[in-house]
């Protein structure tokens, strides 16, 4: 009868430490990185063809500025959609600010 016992207390003490490693496991794990904006991989490959990339990195537009600059770069030819250039502009302005 005691020996039952003990079986039994030790089998809930197995199942609940099982359940807890299943919640360790299924917690999400913390990034210690943030990840990188979607516009900057966009800006660096679609930005860089027709001019130096340098010419973007040293302007400073506001967002509104820089919504002007790519759609104008859009009209001369540059490959963005539209989800893509809204993008680009959220980068930049973040990025390269008018101060
Ligand atoms: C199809 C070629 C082409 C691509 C691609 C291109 N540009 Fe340009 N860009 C130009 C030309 C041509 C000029 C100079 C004449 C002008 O300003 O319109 C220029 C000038 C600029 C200037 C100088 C400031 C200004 O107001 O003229 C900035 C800033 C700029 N581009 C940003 C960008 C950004 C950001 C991208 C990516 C979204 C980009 N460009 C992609 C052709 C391009």
């Amino acid at each position: 009868m005691k020996v039952r016992y003990l079986v039994l207390t030790m089998l809930m003490i197995v199942i609940a430490l099982s359940m807890l490693g299943c919640g360790a496991a299924a917690a999400p794990e913390p990034t210690p990185t943030a990840t990188p904006h979607p516009g900057e991989a966009l800006t660096a490959s679609r930005c860089g063809t027709c001019h130096p990339l340098g010419l973007v990195e040293n302007s400073k537009f506001s967002a509104q500025g820089w919504q002007i600059v790519v759609e104008r770069m859009v009209m001369a030819g540059a490959q963005l959609n539209k989800e893509q250039q809204a993008q680009v502009i959220d980068y930049l302005a973040v990025k390269y600010p008018k101060d």
